[in-house]
């Protein structure tokens, strides 16, 4: 490919340069674009707009291909562990056993959350949305721990790193046991990171609590495939509220918002809830594959379509499997998981679907095995959150490292041309 694009605007040419990808993906910088030309370009939603270069993940829309760090996302599932992937991915190499043992026991300097942290979610009604909560209470460890990090320098950042590795899993359980009326748990540091979640979630003072080894292993991959996503909508929120040099709680506080919404990490709590009304409806799948493709109809199958995949998302294929054996190792005959099979079966031989290149994605499974480990619904988001935790750090601290601008973009005014100020008389 030319490393030069020409663009020729009222007989004017001019010359932008082509970056070339690791992997053969090309983009035109547009960098001096509007110095040169006095043009800029108008791209709603960032769908033909790179924001960054990164090294952390890559990911191939039309052939299902997900890496983290180059590791394929399958062989990372099937052979690695949580924490050892949230090393990968924010540090750039797998651990070397000693390394992974220092790493798991700095997080566990950090596990005890600041005890004036419970009268903040305290203040919280119960039936507050435990995304809402989590937001709030990530924004609030600044507080606590008001020294921002300074990226630029390794110890720091390693220490925030494991400060927020450490804290951000015991406050996200926080919201589940708040809206239980439970006491807060303390993390155990004589236990596995992932088993602790099982604890810090489901353990009472009124008797022993033994997490099944199934559940945590599940948990262990789902976490791992949640862990980044490249430049998804959450995480470029986080690096762009990064970018004014706002502290690493304060942006993955503003990450948590953003994953929240249904068109994103909400999708998987949106997809038990319209698998719960077609069961309740009778169980049609049809019906809804026609109101899903009923322009009139503001019903969209949830859990379904992807910005990038125009192909299977290949999370959704291993969970999709796991889903699979978690409920028969259980013993769980959920009919909600045959409803999600014949919706999929369906969309995937209808031409509205296919001609739009719709497929399920990571959320359209993932509530049926968060259901089965006994994970309430409005919690589904909040383990999705747990899972991205590592690439938001990733990619904040890469952004960081790289000195990037503050974020931001400019835009084509619509509006009024000048006026002159009258008020009305009426
Ligand atoms: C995540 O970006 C990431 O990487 C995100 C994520 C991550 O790991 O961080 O992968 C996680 O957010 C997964 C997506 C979860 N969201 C959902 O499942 C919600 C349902 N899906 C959609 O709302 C939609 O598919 C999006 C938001 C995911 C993608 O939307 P796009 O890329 O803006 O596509 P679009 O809205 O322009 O849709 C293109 C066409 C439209 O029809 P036409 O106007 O061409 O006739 O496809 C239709 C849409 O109406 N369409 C759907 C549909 N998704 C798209 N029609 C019915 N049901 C759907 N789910």
């Amino acid at each position: 490919m030319s490393k030069i694009a020409t663009l020729e605007i009222d007989g004017n040419k001019f010359e932008l340069p082509i970056v070339i990808g690791s992997e053969n993906e090309a983009a035109v910088d547009i960098s001096k674009l509007r110095d040169q030309s006095g043009v800029i370009t108008l791209d709603p939603g960032y769908k033909n707009s790179g924001s960054c270069k990164s090294e952390i993940t890559f990911l191939d829309g039309e052939l299902g291909i997900l890496r983290y760090r180059g590791y394929a996302i399958e062989d990372l599932a099937e052979k690695a562990h949580f924490l050892e992937v949230s090393y990968l991915v924010i540090f750039g190499e797998l651990p070397t056993a000693s390394q992974l043992l220092q790493y798991e026991t700095d997080i566990r300097k950090y596990t005890l959350v600041n005890e004036e942290m419970k009268s903040i979610i305290d203040g919280f009604p119960k039936t507050a949305h435990p995304m809402g909560v989590l937001s709030a209470l990530t924004s609030a460890l600044t507080a606590f721990n008001p020294k921002s990090v300074n990226a630029e320098n390794e110890k720091e950042m390693y220490e925030a790193v494991c400060k927020t590795m450490g804290k951000f899993l015991v406050i996200a359980t926080w919201t589940y046991r708040k809206s239980m009326g439970f006491p807060l748990n303390y993390y155990d540091n004589t236990k596995g990171y992932v088993e602790n979640f099982m604890h810090l979630m489901f353990e009472l003072p009124t008797g022993p609590y033994t997490p099944d080894p199934v559940v945590i292993n599940a948990l262990d991959k789902l976490f791992i495939l949640h862990a980044d996503h490249e430049q998804n909508c959450s995480t470029s929120t986080v690096r762009m509220v990064g970018s004014s040099h706002a502290g690493l709680f304060a942006s993955i506080s503003a990450g948590v918002s953003a994953l929240w919404g249904p068109l994103h990490g909400g999708a998987n709590q949106a997809v038990l809830e319209m698998l719960e009304d077609i069961q309740k409806d009778g169980g049609d799948a049809d019906k809804y594959l026609a109101k899903a493709k009923d322009k009139n109809d503001p019903f969209r199958l949830m859990g379904f379509g992807h910005r990038v995949y125009k192909n299977f998302d290949p999370r959704a294929k291993i969970i999709k499997k796991a889903a699979d054996e978690v409920l028969s190792t259980l013993g769980v005959d959920d009919p909600i998981l045959s409803i999600a099979k014949r919706l999929e079966e369906s969309a995937l031989q209808d031409d509205y679907f296919k001609s739009r290149n719709l497929y399920p994605n990571v959320d359209f499974y993932s509530g049926i095995i968060y259901r089965a480990l006994g994970i309430p619904t409005d919690m589904f988001t909040v383990m999705f959150a747990i899972g991205r935790l590592p690439g938001w750090i990733a990619q904040w601290k890469e952004m960081r490292e790289n000195k990037e601008p503050i974020g931001r973009p400019r835009q084509i005014y619509v509006g009024y041309p000048l006026r002159e100020f009258k008020r009305s008389q009426e």
